[in-house]
């Protein structure tokens, strides 16, 4: 994205015409997901299926990242939340793991200003231990100067994990418990103390190549959301196939546990209908 200017009309989003913006047209904008999750998965076998390292397949990620950063900020979706980088993750290969914090750290260099002139603002979700304290300076700043952005929250989940998240949430909550402060245990004060603190849940969540499952991605902020998955591999990923998702997305049922009556109307109220 190079400009501030309102950048969501549909030649915008999808030349005219196209099969892109045959998928676009489904898309009903005044209906989309507040949040939308991704799983960026399939970089090392895109790279594989190429004769080339895997890291390379991490390296053509980016472009799929940068890219729907945009049609999502273009599009109006308020909060976009992506896995690039779990606790897990350390276990791979050491080059790999580098070339992976090179990439985030070369990101933040390239897109900062970008992000800061379209509105769209920073955070991290994860722990802060084990990242390169230059790494974690850099973020740092990278997160302050967006800190305005209101187009859109990007976050992105780094040295993450979903049951780390939920451990971290009990321990402050009984820290804060033993310094004196009143805390109820129930679901709100639980979200409170995520790293999401003060987002709304994922409505959905994608996941490329093919996988069928969440990965401790989320595990709390998950609960309702709608999953779509699709084979492509993370570096082929495009606009087409978020519309294609966001258009699956529009035409479930989401009944969170109720019958349809009442789903419909807490949906309604969420969006302020
Ligand atoms: C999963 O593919 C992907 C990752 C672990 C990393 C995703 C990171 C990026 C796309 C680049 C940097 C991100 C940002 C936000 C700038 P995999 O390696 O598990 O693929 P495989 O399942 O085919 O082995």
């Amino acid at each position: 994205m190079h400009s501030s200017d309102d950048l969501s009309t549909r030649a915008e989003l999808a030349q005219p015409g196209s099969p892109e913006d045959r998928l676009y047209q489904r898309i009903d904008r005044t209906r989309l997901p507040r949040h939308v999750a991704v799983i960026m998965d399939g970089n090392g076998r895109w790279a594989r299926g190429r004769g080339m390292p895997r890291v390379k397949g991490h390296r053509a990620g980016v472009e799929s990242v940068r890219e729907t950063v945009e049609v999502c900020a273009r599009l109006g979706i308020e909060y976009l939340t992506l896995y690039a980088f779990s606790v897990e993750n350390w276990q791979r290969p050491r080059h790999e793991v580098w070339t992976l914090m090179n990439l985030i750290r070369e990101f933040l260099r390239t897109e900062v200003a970008s992000l800061k002139d379209n509105g769209i603002r920073l955070q991290i979700l994860g722990r802060r231990d084990r990242l390169d304290a230059s790494l974690m300076a850099e973020i740092d700043r990278a997160v302050e100067e967006t800190a305005a952005g209101e187009r859109m929250t990007l976050s992105v989940a780094l040295n993450y994990s979903g049951r780390c998240e939920i451990v971290d949430a009990c321990r402050k909550i009984v820290s804060d418990w033993a310094a004196g402060e009143s805390v109820e245990i129930d679901e709100e004060t639980v979200g409170r103390y995520l790293y999401t603190a003060g987002q709304p849940d994922p409505d959905l969540l994608i996941r490329t190549s093919g996988e069928m499952r969440i990965s401790n991605f989320l595990l709390w902020q998950l609960a309702y959301a709608e999953i779509w998955v699709t084979d492509t591999q993370w570096p082929d990923f495009r606009r087409r196939h978020l519309f294609a998702a966001i258009s699956e997305f529009q035409q479930r049922n989401r009944r969170f546990g109720l019958v349809n009556d009442a789903a419909n109307e807490q949906i309604a109220s969420e969006h302020g209908q």
